[in-house]
């Protein structure tokens, strides 16, 4: 009959057995590619089902900015999330070309996002990936980028110097910023 009562278990017991174990594994199976799937699914729809616009941001005072010259900024990011750590820093170029009149560059190249760096002497900002070259207003001198630097919002507010700012921009997707120079 059963084991309890010392006889072997029957045929009919094994399979009930059997069919149980294999009910409950693929159970454990759905179960844990459920668990699995949530975060993915979160990671992919989050975006989407949340969207988050860009926001100002005080870059500091216009006394920040020499006249005729051009400085690297990083910020807080404020699309950051609470575990993003030093990663929810953003950087941007601000080149204060006189009086109010500003331009603020994503550091992200536009071929493949490499962060670009800028050269006083040459008055260029180079990526270190392929050789891409950008003029100081920004647009495309040179190289495989397909437009000039990505340009963001930017206004002066109370003396301080606020840009819009939060999503990387992409040529897809460039968000609030636009894509900047002559030969953009
Ligand atoms: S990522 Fe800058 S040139 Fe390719």
């Amino acid at each position: 009959m059963n084991s309890q009562s010392g006889e072997p278990p029957t045929m009919e017991t094994a399979t009930t057995r059997r069919g149980f174990m294999e009910w409950f594994s693929w159970a454990l199976l759905g179960l844990g590619s459920v668990a699995m799937a949530i975060p993915i699914l979160g990671f992919f729809l989050g975006p989407i089902l949340k969207p988050r616009a860009d926001e100002w941001v005080d870059f500091g005072p216009l006394t920040d900015f020499p006249q005729n010259s051009t400085r690297l900024v990083d910020v807080l990011n404020p699309l950051r999330g609470a575990n993003d750590g030093m990663t929810g820093k953003v950087a941007a170029y601000v080149r204060r070309i006189e009086g109010e009149t500003f331009q603020i560059f994503s550091t992200h190249c536009t071929h493949l996002g490499c962060p670009v760096s800028w050269f006083k002497e040459s008055g260029l900002y180079m990526c270190p990936c392929h050789g891409g070259v950008y003029y100081e207003d920004g647009g495309h001198a040179s190289g495989p980028p397909p437009r000039g630097l990505y340009e963001f919002e930017h206004r002066v507010e109370k003396d301080r110097l606020m840009v819009k700012l939060g999503h990387l921009p992409t040529l897809q997707d460039p968000g609030s910023a636009h894509v900047s120079g002559k030969n953009s």
